[in-house]
């Protein structure tokens, strides 16, 4: 099992970390490395009392034996990147030495972050709406589109260059012309070389510690049988190639398929593993998206409470749904799942029914399947057929699934069943050991 893959179902906030934090605990793997995605992901991390929110860095932080990657595909932000390792290493946990950045990975820059909120604002504004009213994607604002987006048009700057910096200042020169002509198109104000050297400078000093040749170093622990941990961000709805989403999406490809291109391996068939898809017990959204299972009112306010669904890197409220089985067994069939873990199953304990959206409807009529766009998608509205009874009991002390209410196991095998794979885990509650398996 060399390479297993863990990866959301849903729109992020399934709760990877915690999944990828207990396989860790088994002690059998070399490597966790993140392959897409960057500061915009928050995966929240709870042992004992202690709650770390990790954006960038991968979260097998607490396992010290395990080497930490981020690989070519990830969008690198080099100021985010220094907080969260001082924020460890305020929390006793020290990531330098066994961190390696891929000095491939693409860079976040200053501009960025200065673009991604002008540019929602002119998409908000075509829509005739607020960002907050539910114009323009609704964006992390950490400049992950912008970084992206100038990376693929080729005016972006990877780790490498931030290595030397007469390397920088020459990169600086070709690109700042061309990212001052765009800066100018957004009314914001125009930058210059040395306004980023002085702020990238140094921590390119300081990264050179954790600049390794990542991919190489991963194809050698692959071919010698170690195990590598993939952690996905974001989920299979906020992938930019999902039609159905688009572009109410992130800017990477989330699923499993980006793991190979954004470690800078290979495909090499006997290196694939399992495929672990996260599933919530019930569905979440934080910014701007289509959702049909949208829950409103008193009864979402009461579940988010509950669950805490407040963005983990933003602190929006998440909007909460209930689960679309259109949308779970669309997931798991383009992640190539091979088995799935329901998380926050405990939030549901105070429901007396749990809906399941089985079909959709548009403009009054069943529709096959999900619909093409995302224009589509907002217009369309659930088909309830299958309500289940709540177990309306605490399951936080249950470790056994079989052992979980006769209703939570109900509601269990039908979401296994519209998933089309097993259910191989049942996150409970927040600590690591408040996990139920088969
Ligand atoms: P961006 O990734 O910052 O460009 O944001 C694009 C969309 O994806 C917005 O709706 C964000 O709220 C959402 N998004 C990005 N990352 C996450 C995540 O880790 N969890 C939940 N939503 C996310």
């Amino acid at each position: 099992m060399p390479l297993k893959i863990v990866v959301g179902c849903q729109r992020g906030d399934e709760g990877k970390g915690k999944i990828v934090d207990r396989e860790l605990e088994s002690g059998e793997y070399t490597w966790n490395v993140r392959f897409q995605g960057g500061r915009n992901a928050g995966h929240t991390v709870q042992v004992d009392d202690q709650q770390i929110i990790l954006h960038l860095i991968p979260s097998g932080v607490h396992h010290e034996s395990v080497q930490l990657g981020l690989g070519p595909g990830v969008i690198f932000d080099p100021p985010g990147f220094f907080e969260e390792v001082d924020e460890l290493k305020a929390h006793g946990i020290e990531v330098e030495g066994r961190l390696w950045v891929s000095p491939a990975a693409k860079l976040v820059m200053p501009w960025d972050k200065v673009l991604d909120p002008a540019i929602d604002q002119v998409r908000a504004e075509a829509q005739g709406k607020t960002i907050q009213a539910g114009g323009g994607v609704g964006t992390t604002n950490r400049g992950i589109g912008p970084a992206y987006a100038n990376a693929v048009a080729r005016d972006g700057l990877t780790v490498a260059h931030l290595l030397n910096e007469d390397i920088l200042r020459q990169r600086l020169g070709n690109v700042v012309p061309v990212i001052n002509r765009i800066l100018n198109a957004f009314g914001c104000p125009e930058t210059s070389v040395q306004e980023v050297l002085n702020a990238y400078s140094s921590l390119g000093v300081r990264l050179r510690k954790f600049v390794k040749p990542l991919s190489k170093g991963l194809a050698q622990s692959l071919s010698k049988g170690q195990w590598i941990l993939a952690e996905g961000g974001q989920g299979r709805y906020l992938s930019v190639d999902c039609a159905v989403s688009y572009p109410n999406c992130t800017s990477s490809i989330t699923t499993s398929n980006a793991v190979f291109s954004g470690l800078g391996l290979p495909l090499r068939k006997e290196w694939i593993g399992p495929i672990v898809g996260v599933v919530k017990a019930y569905q979440t959204a934080v910014g701007n998206h289509p959702m049909p299972t949208l829950i409103g009112g008193n009864r979402e306010e009461k579940l988010r409470g509950r669950g805490k669904e407040f963005g983990a890197t933003t602190g929006r409220p998440r909007h909460c749904c209930w689960i679309n089985a259109l949308e779970l067994t669309e997931a798991v069939w383009a992640n190539g799942c091979t088995e799935i873990n329901i998380t926050k199953a405990d939030v549901l304990d105070e429901e007396p029914q749990i809906p399941v959206a089985m079909e959709l409807e548009l403009n009054k009529q069943p529709i096959h399947g999900l619909p093409l766009t995302s224009e589509e998608y907002f217009r369309c509205t659930p088909v309830y057929s299958c309500v289940h009874e709540g177990w309306q009991s605490s399951i936080q002390g249950i470790r056994k699934i079989r052992n979980l209410p006769k209703n939570a196991q109900a509601y269990l095998k039908a979401l296994e069943q519209i998933a089309g794979v097993p259910i191989s885990g049942v996150s409970i509650g927040p600590k690591r050991d408040q996990f139920c398996v088969p």
